[in-house]
């Protein structure tokens, strides 16, 4: 087994354990080899052999030209500080958002506000941690007022986003809202028409949702979403104990 191998089978391990699932019958009698299947992950390099390859070395070092542009001079002029994006270098799956609020702006960490609390919610009730995702934003910087990010801003951060998803390479993407979605696809279609449906962005299979924030105002839209949570978590082979 390589190490892409290992990753998978230890996160379809872990996701089996938070379903409860203690023991599996020994190999050979049919059931461990269904039970965890095999990995489609990309080989991870050995650390201590080529740190400078390492995707959570090569986003540190984005991170920090992030933290240093100032292509956007009203943004860059108002921020506190840049949100690049938190989680696993490594992750299957990137739940990608829109921009920074308050709450970002000043911690640095996306999706920890009101939104940001309910979206872990969404990710612990698909049988996840935070720690196991990838969450980042199209823009980096607060927008003021948290108005939507402008086309000149989206152009600008464009480079930064789509570097790090060639840096995490993830298998998956979920694109929360219509501007992430929008920004992504490079689509002018409602996020109501790009919802229940897969698209591809590099190697990821994409699928769009509701915005966190959205459910906050809208909360019978949230049964929408757990529907979108349950065709993405299949699609990963993430069993769910309550779907
Ligand atoms: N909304 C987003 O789209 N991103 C955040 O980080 C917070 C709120």
């Amino acid at each position: 087994m390589d190490a892409g191998e290992g990753r998978g089978v230890r996160q379809r391990l872990e996701s089996l354990a938070r379903a409860g699932v203690e023991t599996l019958p020994a190999r050979g009698r049919g059931a461990a080899s269904s039970a965890v299947p095999p990995a489609t992950a990309r080989p991870v390099p050995d650390e201590d052999a080529a740190p400078a390859t390492m995707p959570s070395h090569t986003l540190a070092v984005l991170r920090d030209e992030v933290a240093a542009c100032t292509r956007c001079t009203e943004l860059a002029s108002q921020r506190t500080r840049t949100v690049f994006g938190t989680g696993r270098a490594d992750a299957r799956l990137v739940f990608f958002g829109e921009a920074p609020g308050a709450d970002e702006d000043v911690s640095g960490e996306p999706f920890v506000g009101r939104a940001g609390q309910l979206l872990t919610k969404i990710i612990e009730a698909c049988t996840l941690r935070r720690e196991d995702v990838y969450i980042m934003n199209v823009l980096k910087c607060r927008p003021p007022g948290n108005r939507a990010p402008l086309p000149e801003e989206v152009r600008n951060c464009r480079p930064f986003f789509e570097r790090q998803f060639e840096i995490i390479r993830p298998e998956f993407i979920c694109c929360l809202g219509a501007s992430a979605a929008q920004s992504l696809l490079e689509s002018t279609e409602t996020i109501g028409k790009l919802r229940g449906r897969w698209f591809s962005h590099g190697s990821a299979q994409v699928i769009c949702t509701y915005h966190p924030s959205y459910l906050l105002r809208n909360p019978a839209a949230k049964r929408d979403v757990w529907e979108d949570m349950k065709v993405l978590m299949a699609r990963m082979g993430v069993e769910l104990s309550n779907a």
